[in-house]
């Protein structure tokens, strides 16, 4: 086609994303190549003769990039022109036998999807080893737990960290999901309907460690979905971590002070000499909106396209790669800003008192002990909590007054009582002693001891039990890292030997 201009000529270019696509396209060339001549389908030396160069070029690397990749529409044809201009078209123009740049380019993002799918799934299982690992070193540091961002009762640390490695591993199999739904071979749909060359699709997507072929010739060329599942798991991933950011940046707050951030994480002013912002997991919080947007980029694409193959499939995978290397950078600085935050102990567990954060547990304490209903008990409480909201009702260091304190307390729930059911709950069962644990909040928490609780026993055992869920994952994990290197080293093999003919022919 003839160009008009320059404008007009990078249009239809996605440089980026083609560099990206660079080394996994070499490697679909070669497989292709190893299984045409093994099928016969081309000769030895002509098999030869473009595994060299097919190496020759990979070598180049960045500066085939730079160099060559701007001059051709696209890495896949930028590849094979070189390729054609080293060794000639009789030898050179067979390597796209039975294929097209539609199952080509399918079979390359895959490729480099998996390598970032990799990479993206070692880090969340990283990121969950560190935050298991500051959950056991504080399970008995107590903080206040909140709902409306309210003090609303007290738990500790570990008990919130653990919830947030929770959500991680849920990000784990997700993440592991939409891999095994990337790993399948389309190589061989050519167009969209095949070819009618005798190719052996098994043996390229074992060459090129795929775990099982993507059999309809047509799904294989036009489909993306992959693409759409591996945002999506992103976006939801991004949303866990910018939550996590979210708290980290109100935990190092004047206001809360749970925290103090990590230097390397923090920045300062260009005016204000006494900042220490939060600047890392802002910009968290932030780049969770562009993996949104690159979700919403790729679905509005995809929606209305009719089978097979169109041009708009090319602009769907700048957005994956952004989406991808994104969610990448961002668990890596998440787990960076964990492992090394600092927590203020004392802080947390002053604020956890302050609040009233005891009060479901005195109305607990009194359907216990005076066998009345739990909402008539949480009307009486109620009644109460406007005056304690907030006094500290535990001051441990003032017994005397503390004693007081109770009486005083245990005196306004028989007022409030009175008042609402007509009786004194002091003359029902309810004695100091009680109201007393009941205000405890070292008392609140091991009471909360039902599966999946703040109770330092069940805390134990969650944590026994995510670190084994952990250790299996990483396992897996390194199955699948292993399956991929085997197999690409077995392509190289299956290379180099039919590479040695040019060696026999030159000499
Ligand atoms: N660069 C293109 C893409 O990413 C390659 C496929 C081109 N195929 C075609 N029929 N024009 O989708």
């Amino acid at each position: 086609m003839q160009k008009q201009n320059k404008a007009q000529e990078d249009y239809i270019l996605s440089l980026e994303a083609d560099r990206w696509l660079f080394y996994a396209d070499v490697l679909v060339d070669k497989a292709h190549v190893v299984m045409l001549k093994e099928r016969g389908i081309i000769k030895r030396d002509e098999a030869a003769a473009i595994l060299h160069s097919l190496t020759k070029i990979e070598e180049r690397g960045e500066d085939f990039i730079e160099h060559e990749l701007p001059s051709y529409e696209d890495v896949h044809t930028a590849i094979e022109s070189v390729l054609i201009r080293e060794i000639g078209e009789e030898k050179g123009g067979r390597m796209h036998t039975g294929r097209s740049r539609n199952d080509e380019v399918a079979t390359c993002i895959r490729i480099a999807l998996r390598d970032e799918l990799l990479e993206l799934i070692r880090e969340i299982n990283e990121l969950r080893g560190v935050l298991l690992e500051k959950a056991a070193e504080n399970v008995d540091t107590v903080m206040p737990g909140y709902t409306h961002l309210q003090h609303a009762q007290p738990t500790t640390f570990a008990h919130h960290f653990l919830a947030h490695s929770d959500a991680f591993a849920r990000d784990f199999s997700r993440l592991v999901s939409a891999y095994e739904h990337t790993n399948v071979n389309p190589l061989g749909a050519a167009a969209f309907a095949s070819t009618g060359f005798p190719l052996d699709r098994e043996r390229t997507a074992k060459l090129l460690g795929f775990d099982s072929v993507l059999e309809n010739s047509m799904d294989a060329v036009s489909t993306r979905d992959f693409v759409i599942e591996t945002i999506s798991c992103c976006a939801n991933l991004m949303t866990n971590l910018s939550r996590l950011a979210e708290e980290i940046i109100l935990w190092s707050t004047t206001e809360f002070d749970f925290v103090r951030l990590p230097e390397e994480y923090a920045t300062g002013s260009s005016i204000m000499p006494q900042k220490r912002n939060p600047d890392y997991a802002e910009l968290v919080r932030a780049r969770t909106g562009t993996v949104f947007g690159c979700l919403m980029g790729v679905l509005s694409i995809c929606k209305a396209l009719p089978y097979s193959y169109n041009r708009d499939l090319q602009e769907v995978t700048p957005h994956l790669l952004q989406a991808t290397k994104t969610a990448i950078a961002s668990v890596v600085v998440m787990k960076g800003m964990v492992e090394k935050l600092e927590l203020k102990k004392e802080e947390m567990e002053l604020k956890a008192k302050i609040g009233f954060t005891t009060a479901t547990e005195l109305a607990d304490t009194i359907v216990r002990e005076t066998g009345i209903s739990f909402r008539t008990a949480h009307k009486i409480v109620s009644s109460l909590a406007v005056h304690l909201a907030d006094e500290n009702l535990e001051s441990e260091k003032e017994q005397e007054s503390e004693k007081t304190l109770v009486a005083e307390i245990l005196q306004r729930i028989d007022d409030s009582a009175a008042h609402i059911i007509g009786k004194k709950l002091s003359e029902m069962g309810l004695t100091e002693k009680k109201v007393k644990e009941a205000l405890n909040i070292a008392s609140n928490i091991q009471k909360r001891n039902v599966k999946g609780g703040p109770a330092k026993k069940e805390v134990l055992r969650m944590l026994r039990a995510r670190r084994m869920d952990l250790e299996k994952d990483e396992k897996s994990q390194w199955a699948r890292e292993e399956h991929v290197k085997r197999s690409l080293e077995e392509l190289e093999r299956e290379v180099k030997k039919k590479k040695k003919v040019i060696k026999v022919i030159k000499r």
